[in-house]
């Protein structure tokens, strides 16, 4: 099996690694630099410029290509995407992704990625913002006062600091409304009130098209083809249509899409058990735990695989992977 395979590379790797050097003064030597280097840059205060902001494209593209597992499409999107717009010294409007599939898939992951890609302060950068639509726009009532409030938000952060990052999780629960109050904030303006966003990042995660890409994907496994042989083509007709038609609202139903405010949609496609193990093995190197094929292993067949007859796809992709982890220990 191709997840035994993995397994078998990884240990050989790690004990490669552990013969190679002297395991404890090289931890302690690299460990002290790196808390010491930490501690003399946390000293200042993270400002708006090139010491904190310097997009390291090398950087994300060894982290998608050794952290991200089964996303062959999503990978090679992102790359070309935030690449294209990072290298550009006067992009026409800021770069706006919108990224599709199921719980569990690497939608947040990915995100966190592109944050640690361009600031040295990742997800604690004080010019990333993440909103969460059940958590910051909870009642429906109030979306008069959310679209303003998120309109002002937006508008000051970016004010404040031209290469800004907002992460719009949850978009399927979003009220419509809430989203098109900052819609002109991703038009093709030089600059609104004084204000230009031509170089912040807005990303956009949704369960909206997952069932879709699933569908296709099932298709595939279910003809014998390989996994990596699902194309971009295959899934953008099923994608645009569910994302327009999804009745659940987000910000599909409105004007976002049709006027092509979104650079890139990004599928990313349904787990199998061997990603599992992947993620499994890369949370104990993570936590500096010796990779363990067995409990990966266990980890991996403790999920729940659907469509119920073939039992392909990992219901729940890597998200509990890491709660499992602590169990098993
Ligand atoms: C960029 O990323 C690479 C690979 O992770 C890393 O080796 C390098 O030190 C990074 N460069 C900077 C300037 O942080």
């Amino acid at each position: 099996m191709k997840a035994s395979h993995i397994c078998l590379w990884v240990t050989l790797a790690s004990s490669g690694l552990v013969s190679a050097f002297d395991p404890i003064t090289t931890t302690v030597v690299v460990g002290f630099g790196a808390a010491l280097g930490r501690a003399i840059f946390k000293y200042f205060k993270e400002t708006c410029d090139p010491k904190w902001i310097a997009y390291n494209a090398t950087g994300l593209k060894t982290d998608l290509d050794s952290k991200l597992f089964g996303q062959h499409i999503a990978s090679r999107i992102i790359l070309k995407a935030v690449n294209g717009f990072m290298s550009n010294t006067n992009p026409k409007k800021p770069l706006v992704l919108s990224l599709h599939g199921w719980t569990g898939t690497g939608k947040n992951f990915v995100s966190q990625l592109i944050a640690e890609s361009v600031y040295a302060e990742g997800m604690h950068s004080r010019f990333v913002h993440v909103f969460t639509s059940t958590l910051h726009f909870p009642h429906a009532e109030h979306i008069a006062t959310y679209k303003s409030q998120l309109q002002q938000w937006v508008r000051g952060n970016v004010n404040n600091c031209e290469r800004s990052l907002f992460i719009f999780d949850e978009m399927d629960k979003m009220h419509p409304g809430v989203i098109d109050s900052i819609k002109q904030y991703l038009e093709y303006y030089d600059n609104l009130d004084g204000v230009s966003y031509r170089k912040s990042i807005f990303i956009f995660l949704s369960n909206a098209g997952g069932d879709d890409i699933t569908k296709t994907a099932l298709e595939f496994w279910k003809a014998g083809k390989g996994r990596e042989e699902i194309t971009l083509k295959d899934l953008e007709k099923t994608l645009s249509l569910s994302v327009f038609n999804d009745q659940n609202g987000g910000f599909f139903q409105t004007s976002l899409i049709d006027k092509n405010l979104v650079d890139f949609f990004v599928p990313f496609l349904p787990l199998e058990y061997e990603h599992v193990v992947q993620c499994a093995m890369a949370e104990m190197e993570a936590r500096n735990l010796r990779p363990n094929c067995n409990m990966a292993d266990k980890v991996a067949r403790d999920m729940i695989y659907f469509p119920k007859p073939e039992r392909v796809f990992s219901s729940t992709g890597c998200k509990t992977v890491q709660h499992k982890l602590n169990f098993y220990r």
